[in-house]
């Protein structure tokens, strides 16, 4: 079996640090999206791994490389534009041939793994499975429609009027039959192949599509919101690790993870929480439920429940729900107002006056 992992996509909901980044290398837990869903696939004992690729490939290929420090061997495949997953399958044909694929959306979260479902469609052996959740509004994602023996009997890409709660998840297994069907669709309203659609014909030209409804968790890290959610999940589960230095005025509570290199002056960090490798942490109050990327500086300052990436800083401030990009600082404004050089589609809370 092979692995598709699709990492395309201009991630409009992630701005602005989809401008700056491709959103699958968002880090939770301080470790891109894209190395969890390696480390779900290599679970399974899959080693030979697609990625479709859009225009952010350098940055993907230079976090992933070929794959030998994840234990796998990466092929990359360009696409030229964002067509849709469906047109994802046709253009890496010739890389799947006529094996048996997982297709994962490299923005989609499952911690708990995928070894259940993997395991259920090689005793089934569907044409298809898709992984199935349900939600409270399922008119963001793909909605099935499943019988009471799992099979799925339809399916639709973003009804405005559901009917059913069960949202496709983003990880779908393929037998070579989905080819025909991939071939055989045209493109949706909003000009796109859609893998749902592929799927639908699937169902129609009478192929067996198994639903596998997913109970553990799951995000699709589509916005800043889910992205904060699923660190904290993944952190949940972190165990305790002093690498670099903590002196004697500070206190450790609960699961921290102070990285080689990292140092903790005078501060109370609350886990579970990571303090990255060459950061600083001065006077502070750090946690829970945040990580902190590589050298960054959060000094006389309180962080909670955020996520700061490499090189952020925080000075006198006092930060929670925050996500901080790549060397951004937030400091303390000279008078009792707020001073802001902001980005595009940037959003900024500030306390009420
Ligand atoms: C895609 C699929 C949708 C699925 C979702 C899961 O939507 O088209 O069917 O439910 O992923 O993450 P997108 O996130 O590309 O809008």
């Amino acid at each position: 079996m092979k692995a598709l992992v699709l990492s395309g996509g201009a991630g409009t909901r992630l701005r602005p640090f989809s401008y700056s980044m491709p959103k699958q290398l968002i880090p939770i837990a301080n470790r891109p999206v894209l190395a969890h869903v390696m480390d779900n696939l290599r679970v399974l004992g899959i080693t030979e791994i697609g990625i479709v690729v859009g225009e952010r490939a350098h940055e993907i290929h230079a976090a992933l490389g070929d794959g030998s420090e994840l234990g796998v061997r990466i092929t990359y495949i360009q696409q030229d534009a964002p067509r849709g997953l469906a047109h994802c399958v046709a253009i890496a044909r010739e890389f799947l041939g006529d094996d048996d694929f997982v297709m994962y959306l490299g923005d989609n979260m499952l911690p708990g793994g995928i070894a259940d479902v993997a395991e259920d469609f090689a005793r089934r052996r569907p044409a298809a499975q898709v992984l199935v959740h349900k939600v409270a509004d399922p008119r963001a994602f793909g909605v099935a429609e499943v019988d009471a023996r799992g099979r799925v009997t339809a399916l639709v890409e973003k009804p405005r009027e559901p009917r059913s709660d069960l949202a496709l998840i983003g990880v779908y297994f393929f037998t070579a039959a989905v080819h025909r069907a991939v071939d055989a669709i045209g493109p949706s309203r909003r000009g796109e192949l859609e893998i749902t659609d592929a799927l639908q014909w699937l169902v129609e030209h009478g192929r067996e599509v198994h639903a596998h409804v997913h109970s553990g968790y799951w995000k699709d890290t589509g916005r800043v919101e889910d992205v904060l959610e699923c660190n904290r999940e993944v952190l949940d589960a972190l165990k305790p690790y002093l690498g670099g230095e903590v002196d004697a005025e500070s206190e450790l509570i609960g699961p921290v993870v102070v990285e080689d290199g990292a140092r903790v002056v005078r501060s109370r960090i609350v886990g579970p929480a990571i303090i990255g490798g060459g950061s600083l942490v001065e006077d502070s109050h750090i946690g829970p439920h945040t990580s902190l990327g590589r050298d960054c500086a959060i000094i006389s300052a309180e962080v909670g429940y955020s996520i700061a990436l490499d090189g952020a800083s925080v000075h006198h401030a006092r930060i929670q729900s925050s996500l901080i990009g790549r060397s951004a600082a937030v400091t303390r404004a000279p008078e009792n107002l707020h001073r802001l050089v902001v980005g595009d589609h940037t959003r900024v809370e500030v306390a009420a006056r």
